[in-house]
């Protein structure tokens, strides 16, 4: 089915100029941006849009990563968008990720693993409209 997904393009992938090498991806493999913008978070937005992990060890850290610079944040729609979104990124720890995929080339580690992408449907719903005002949403 046509989905979309949420995409953020993390602090450490902006700060390597790869906005344009990891969104190539996304188009080659047939999902369409059909929202998008380069935003600082606040520090209260991190930690709403993380919140099911606030109970984690990792959460400040995380948290405070997110806030270290601007962030690419892209909606994504196409064929069986979320799944095959996060085929493209690989494994959350880099350390993991299968050679070829998004965080095998670019990520640095697990915090500063440059891409963030929904996990399933619900979450998606959720994690585009926290980003995106509907009417911002270009369905193509
Ligand atoms: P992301 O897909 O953005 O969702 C939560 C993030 O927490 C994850 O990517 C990682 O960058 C970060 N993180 C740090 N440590 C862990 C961990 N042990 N397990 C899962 N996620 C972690």
């Amino acid at each position: 089915a046509i989905e979309r997904t949420l995409s953020i393009i993390k602090p450490d992938a902006v700060a390597k100029n790869v906005i344009g090498q990891i969104t190539s991806r996304f188009e080659a493999a047939g999902l369409k941006v059909v929202a998008a913008k380069l935003v600082q978070l606040s520090r209260a937005e991190a930690e709403q849009f993380y919140g099911v992990h606030r109970a984690r060890p990792f959460f400040k850290d995380l948290v405070d990563f997110m806030l270290s610079g601007p962030v690419m944040i892209q909606v994504l729609e196409g064929e069986d968008a979320i799944a095959k979104n996060r085929d493209l990124m690989g494994a959350t720890d880099p350390k993991k990720a299968a050679p070829g995929t998004i965080r095998a080339d670019f990520a640095d580690s697990i915090d500063a693993n440059a891409v963030h992408g929904s996990d399933a449907p619900e979450t998606a719903a959720a994690e585009v409209a926290f980003f995106f005002a509907g009417l911002n949403v270009y369905s193509r």
